[in-house]
């Protein structure tokens, strides 16, 4: 081993930087409470900071740390209102060093049995926990589009019109799946990948609190096969992205029962619902899917990508992939194989990302996840409350979860529809310029529409009112300045 090896692996330095990392990281979450959420700098900005440092091979690890701390998006920040992505519990990412210098890999039982065996017992409590069949059965991958595919290839394989699409191909095959217009874009994208191009998704309108129809199912089958398509399955969104709505589970699994068609379920945002018992019945019918997913990374206080895939039938979770290696998997029978998670993921080398949620149940207990929720979604609805009592806010949709869409939009001043939406591009655009919060946009049927998902239990009402406070402040001064304001 060379000289510079040796330092490498030293265990000695490796000490001295973990328990310095640690500090620092302790420090920063006893400073997030009161950081911005977004320390915004211009990407060509924040490019040459990190290019000086790789001109400088003396860089030292704690100064690397700091810039990026510094510079990334803070979580932990009771400001942080935007995207899905949770602020993990400080256990469950300390689990990641762990995880980081085992190295170990589930696609094998040698390679990574203690993640195995973890994955096993997250999968099962949790099954229980969500109130799925004991039949259940399923692994954990990375993240929820990973998951969906996964799940959609599952559902090729079980419900093929004949033959093996993963030997022969799609063949003479029209295949499509039904889905909420509103789902998230991977479903699309999943689709695509396995070939079947546009015609092989066919968007369900959905109502004025965008769930699907589910009333339309039926015809929409019926169209489909006229045209010559093959429907396979229909995907119920608990809940969608956009606005966090959730499908009517229970009209879908009627549907797809009396079709004999898969029912999955996209839980990726809001599967774990089950666990919040105010908002159990928002997921009612998920028992009855013959795959789910949840992204633990979204509601459950992990890292990212830590994704389940439930199946309803376990033994379902290995048809996806047929296909054999034999230099890494010694079984031919079909028999079902466990612990060696490589023939059911995508994934050959996948970390043991099963720690992250294990430490949690094992540590805290599985009330842990209820609280989390009961938290973040009481937040998001003391927020509705607020915006429906200010008359110059409007409230996309009544939130069932921790996500709120709301506008600046003010009646009395006879805004055209572009004006209002160039006016919430504005007013997002100076809130994460100029304040300490950071929320985010989206559009829905042509409105712009701010969005915030409360994914931090630190985040209090007097936060909520003050994010609510600066949006409306901005709304008044630009609608007072309106004879210069520019129309998008
Ligand atoms: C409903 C839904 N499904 C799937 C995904 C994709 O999940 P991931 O980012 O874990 O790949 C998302 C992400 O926002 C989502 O909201």
């Amino acid at each position: 081993m060379t000289p510079l090896l040796e330092q490498v692996y030293a265990p000695g330095d490796f000490r001295r930087q973990g328990h310095a990392l640690v500090d620092q990281l302790a420090d920063y979450l006893e400073a997030c409470p009161t950081l911005p959420a977004n320390p915004l700098v211009a990407p060509e900005d924040l490019l040459s900071t990190f290019r000086s440092l790789l001109s400088n091979n003396k860089t030292k690890p704690e100064d690397l740390y700091e810039l990026m701390l510094r510079h990334s998006l803070h979580l932990h920040a009771p400001a942080y209102m935007g995207h899905q992505v949770n602020p993990p519990a400080p256990l469950s990412a300390l689990g990641d060093l762990l995880n980081g210098i085992i190295n170990g890999s589930t696609a094998i039982y040698e390679m990574g049995s203690t993640g195995a065996v973890m994955e096993r017992l997250v999968m099962e409590a949790f099954a229980n926990m969500l109130g799925l069949s004991s039949a259940t059965g399923g692994f954990m991958t990375n993240g929820g589009t990973l998951a969906n595919l996964t799940a959609l290839l599952a559902a090729r394989a079980a419900k093929w019109p004949e033959g093996d699409a993963w030997q022969a191909g799609n063949g003479p095959f029209r295949p499509c799946v039904l889905v909420n217009e509103q789902a998230h874009y991977c479903i699309d994208r999943a689709v695509r990948i396995m070939g079947w191009g546009e015609q092989g998704i066919i968007n369900v309108p959905s109502d004025e609190a965008y769930k699907m129809k589910t009333e339309e199912l039926d015809g929409l089958i019926a169209e489909a096969r006229k045209k010559g398509l093959t429907p396979l399955a229909i995907i119920g969104s608990a809940g969608t992205t956009s606005t966090g709505s959730f499908d009517d589970l229970d009209s879908i699994a009627e549907v797809a029962e009396r079709h004999k068609l898969w029912f999955h379920v996209d839980g990726a945002h809001g599967g774990a619902q089950y666990l919040d018992p105010d908002r159990r019945d928002l997921v009612r019918g998920m028992d009855r899917a013959d795959s789910v997913i949840v992204d633990f990374h979204k509601t459950m206080m992990t890292p990212g990508l830590t994704t389940g895939v439930f199946f309803k039938n376990g033994s379902d979770a290995y048809r996806t992939f047929h296909q054999k290696a034999e230099y890494l998997l010694s079984f031919d029978s079909g028999e079902e194989d466990w612990a060696n998670m490589g023939r059911r993921t995508f994934e050959c080398t996948k970390n043991m990302m099963s720690l992250r949620v294990f430490s949690l149940l094992s540590v805290y207990g599985p009330e842990v996840f209820r609280d989390y929720l009961t938290s973040v979604n009481g937040i998001a609805a003391h927020c509705a409350v607020a915006v429906r009592q200010t008359p110059e806010l409007e409230l996309a949709v009544l939130p069932e979860t921790n996500i709120v869409c709301f506008r600046y939009h003010p009646k009395t001043t006879g805004l055209s529809l572009e004006e209002v939406n160039g006016l919430n591009q504005m007013i997002r655009a100076q809130i994460i310029q100029e304040t300490d919060f950071y929320i985010v946009q989206t559009k829905l049927r042509g409105l712009v529409w701010l969005r915030c998902t409360f994914t931090n239990p630190m985040t209090s009402r007097g936060h909520v009112d003050k994010m609510l406070q600066e949006v409306k402040a901005r709304g008044e001064a630009q609608v007072a300045f309106r004879s210069g304001m520019p129309v998008f």
